[in-house]
C-alpha cells in the first residue's frame, strides 16, 4: 500500500494542536500549543476565551506541524479534525479549518470522535497493537471501559454515570487549593501522603456493573474538609491526596481487570488524561501482571490531549472507507 499521509487537528478543550502522522502510527510532527496558563486564573477552562485563543493559534500550530514534519501541504493526503465531543465554540474552530484546508487541497476531510482519539494513542504508542483489545479512558470530560472489537468498533461496557474520573482530580484540587488542571498536582502532592489515613468511599454500584460514579467520592471528600474546618483541624493535604485518589485508583483498577476477564481478551490499554497517573498505572501494573494481562499505556504526552492521537483515528477511518462530508458539524456531546 502507497504511504498515506494525514494531517490531524485537535482543538476540543483547551489545547490547540496539529500534526503530521504518517501511516496512522509514525508521528512526524505533534505540536500542542496550550491554554493551560490563562485558564489557570479562572480555576478551569473559560469557554469563550477557549474559542477565541484557538482562533488565534491555529494556523500557526498547523504550520509549525507541516514545517516540523518536513513535508509540504501539497504531500497531504487525508485532513483530520476532532468534530466531538468538546466544547462547541473550541471544535468548530478546527474542523472548519480543517474543512477549509481539505477543499483547498482537494483531498479527503474525516471527522474524528475525540474519545476514539484517545484509544488511538496507544497505536502510536505500541506499534503491534491491533485489536481487539479493552480499553479504559479516563479523562477529564469521559470515564468508559471499552472492548476494542476493531478499528472503529466499540463495545461499551460501561461508563460513568455523573463525573467523569479526571473531573472528580481537578475538583478536589480545588478544594484542597492546589490549582488548575488538578490531576497532575494530585498526583504528585499524593506521593508525600499516607494513602490509608482516611477511609473515603469506594463506589462500585451494582455486583457486575463496570459503570462508575465519582460524584459521592468527591464529596466525601468535600465533607472531611468542612468537618476538620469547622472543628478547626487543619488538614494533611497530602493525606487527603492520596486517600482520595486511593479510592479513585483501586475502583478503576478492579472493574478495568474485571472487564478484560469478562470479555476473555489478552490486553488492557489506558487511556486518556487520566492516563497519565503514576498511582494508577501502578496498580494497573501490578494487577495485570498477576492475572497475566498485557498492560500497555502511551508516553504522557500522547495520553492528554494532542493532534497525533487524532490523526492516527483519523486514518484508519479514511483505509476503512469512513469519509466524512463537508457539511459535517460539531457534536459537543458525542458518544462513543
Ligand atoms: O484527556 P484530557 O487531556 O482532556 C479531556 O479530554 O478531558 O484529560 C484532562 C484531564 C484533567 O482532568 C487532568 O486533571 C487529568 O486529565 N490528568 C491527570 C493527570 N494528568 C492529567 N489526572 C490524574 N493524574 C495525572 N497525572
Ligand atoms: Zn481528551
Amino acid at each position: 500500500m502507497q504511504d498515506i499521509l494525514t494531517l490531524g487537528i485537535e482543538t476540543s478543550c483547551d489545547e490547540t494542536s496539529a500534526a503530521v502522522v504518517l501511516n496512522g502510527r509514525e508521528v512526524l510532527s505533534n505540536v500542542i500549543s496550550s491554554q493551560i496558563d490563562i485558564h489557570k486564573k479562572f480555576g478551569g477552562v473559560v469557554p469563550e476565551v477557549a474559542s477565541r485563543k484557538h482562533v488565534e493559534a491555529v494556523s500557526n500550530v498547523i504550520q509549525e506541524a507541516v514545517d516540523k514534519a518536513g513535508v509540504g501541504f501539497k504531500d497531504i493526503d487525508v485532513v483530520a479534525a476532532t468534530y466531538g465531543p468538546g466544547l462547541v465554540g473550541a471544535l468548530l474552530v478546527g474542523l472548519s479549518t480543517a474543512k477549509g484546508l481539505a477543499l483547498s487541497l482537494n483531498k479527503p476531510f474525516v471527522g474524528v470522535n475525540h474519545i476514539e482519539g484517545h484509544v488511538s494513542a496507544n497505536y502510536i504508542a505500541h506499534k503491534g497493537l491491533k485489536p481487539p483489545f479493552t480499553c479504559l479512558i479516563v479523562s477529564g470530560g469521559h470515564t468508559h471501559l471499552v472492548y476494542v472489537k476493531g478499528y472503529g468498533e466499540y463495545e461499551i461496557l460501561g461508563r460513568t454515570r455523573d463525573d467523569a474520573a479526571g473531573e472528580a482530580y481537578d475538583k478536589v484540587a480545588r478544594a484542597i487549593g492546589l490549582g488548575y488542571p488538578g490531576g497532575p498536582l494530585i498526583d504528585k502532592l499524593a506521593r508525600k501522603g499516607n494513602r490509608y489515613a482516611i477511609d473515603f468511599p469506594r463506589v462500585y454500584l451494582e455486583e457486575d456493573s463496570f459503570d462508575f460514579s465519582f460524584s459521592g467520592l468527591k464529596s466525601a471528600v468535600l465533607n472531611y474538609l468542612n468537618k476538620m474546618k469547622m472543628q478547626g483541624i487543619e488538614v494533611n493535604r497530602a493525606d487527603v491526596a492520596a486517600s482520595f485518589q486511593q479510592s479513585v485508583v483501586e475502583v478503576l483498577s478492579e472493574k478495568a481487570v474485571r472487564a478484560v476477564k469478562y470479555k476473555n481478551s489478552k490486553t488492557l490499554c489506558l487511556a486518556g488524561g487520566v492516563a497519565a497517573n503514576t498511582a494508577l498505572r501502578e496498580e494497573l501494573e501490578r494487577k495485570c501482571s498477576m492475572e497475566e494481562i498485557e498492560f500497555l499505556y502511551p508516553p504522557v504526552v500522547l495520553c492528554t490531549d494532542n493532534a497525533a492521537m487524532i490523526a492516527c483515528a483519523g486514518y484508519y477511518e479514511y483505509i476503512n472507507g469512513r469519509i466524512s462530508k463537508l457539511s459535517l458539524n460539531a457534536i459537543p456531546s458525542l458518544k462513543i
